[in-house]
């Protein structure tokens, strides 16, 4: 029998959802009263298929169940990846009323949603994250896509799922480098909107790198607490959902460069949050003391503290410049005015830029 732990709503009026999170969820949980036709396609890959897909299946009594099974990976976060589930759901003769359901990390996550987005022009769809970072980020607030060569996630279309169903005793499968990966975004919410929640994480770090099941609870549920509650104000990014991004424009601009997958995307944003902290501290928004906080939370998750050695100014500007905050070809960013208080600018001056890019650039040019 599972145990439920937390159940919370995203409130997007008629669109609202819960994320339901709770203790072997999955075989044993009925999520069919989410689907509202008789079919459904599970969208796995080829790593958490073989962990997990039995037990998926078993939450949907009653409907007729069919799987496709992805290559794992951010290099397959594409548009010949996302053919694979169209191809799928049409030779199995899937209707417009079918459901279709993510089961896996943020890159099965992000591409079963933009093919739920777009399949006959938009069809529901389930969230099943299984990494600490689809747990408490992707799987919640409806951005879904795929990569293209020249920027990440930049094809793609907001689409709210029609539930979210955590089970936290998948992260016992999970590589110890994933964890950390996700601990990226667990700090980034303490970091921008929640200060009480990154004291609770400088005493709990290190019980969360060691997959304490509690702590990790507490962390996701915490976590989704923040994404749900920032979502409901702001669906479409105008303004508040963007301070999400904090650490991601030099996230996504390390990611780009290194080629997708070689760096986990949590990896490349608790390095940009320590970039964009260092940027704080020279706008005087944050002191030195701030930035030492900072610094030392991201390196105690076990992630990297500075960007890939070949990488140099020029390779940051280049690759920002198609970041989808922009306006008017200015660069914004995600910056701190103090610890739990974030601003979203396109003021940064670009002397302090150039700056933090020189500091943390081992070559120049
Ligand atoms: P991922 O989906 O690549 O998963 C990481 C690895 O863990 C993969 O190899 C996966 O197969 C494996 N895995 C998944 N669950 C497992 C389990 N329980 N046990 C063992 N292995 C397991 O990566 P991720 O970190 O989950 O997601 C990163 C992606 O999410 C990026 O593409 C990023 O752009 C996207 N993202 C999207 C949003 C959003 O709001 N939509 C937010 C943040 C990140
Ligand atoms: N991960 C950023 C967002 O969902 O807006």
């Amino acid at each position: 029998m599972y145990n439920l732990l937390h159940e919370l709503l995203v409130d997007l009026g008629e669109r609202s959802y819960p994320i339901i999170i709770g203790e072997d969820l999955l075989g044993d949980y009925d999520l069919s009263g989410y689907v509202a036709g008789s079919q459904v396609m599970i969208v796995t890959n080829d790593v958490v298929g073989p962990l997990y897909l039995e037990q998926a299946k078993a939450c949907f009594p009653g409907k007729s169940v069919d799987t496709v099974v992805l290559p794992d990976g951010e290099k397959h976060k594409d548009w010949q990846t996302l053919n694979l589930i169209f191809d799928a759901l049409l030779e199995k003769r899937h209707t417009r009323k079918t459901t279709l359901v993510a089961l896996g990390g943020g890159v099965v996550g992000d591409m079963a949603g933009f093919a739920a987005a777009s399949y006959q022009r938009g069809v529901p769809f389930l969230q099943i994250p299984t990494t600490l970072l689809s747990q408490v980020d992707s799987s919640v607030g409806g951005k879904t896509g795929i990569n293209h060569p020249l920027g990440k996630n930049m094809v793609g279309a907001f689409h709210q799922p029609e539930a979210v169903l955590i089970d936290t005793g998948t992260l016992q499968s999970l590589p110890p480098r994933e964890i950390s990966a996700g601990l990226a975004e667990v700090i980034k919410y303490g970091l921008i909107r929640d200060v009480a929640f990154l004291e609770w994480l400088e005493q709990a770090i290190d019980q969360l790198i060691a997959c304490d099941s509690k702590a990790l609870a507490e962390a996701i549920f915490r976590s989704c607490a923040c994404k749900a509650d920032v979502v409901a104000q702001d669906e479409r990014e105008s303004g508040l959902r963007a301070t999400l991004n904090l650490g991601h424009t030099f996230g996504h601009a390390i990611e780009t460069f290194v080629g997708y997958g070689n760096w986990l995307h949590g990896e490349a944003v608790g390095t940009g949050m320590i970039m964009a902290a260092d940027l704080s501290a020279r706008e005087g928004s944050i002191n030195q003391a701030d930035y030492a906080r900072i610094v030392r939370i991201v390196s105690r998750a076990s992630l990297p503290a500075s960007p890939p050695a070949d990488m140099k100014p020029a390779d940051f500007m280049n690759l920002m410049a198609v970041d989808k905050k922009n306006v008017d070809g200015r660069l914004t960013l995600v910056l701190l005015r103090s610890i739990g208080d974030a601003v979203v600018t396109a003021e940064a001056s670009p002397k302090n830029l150039a700056a933090t890019l020189k500091a943390f650039c081992r070559q120049e040019n």
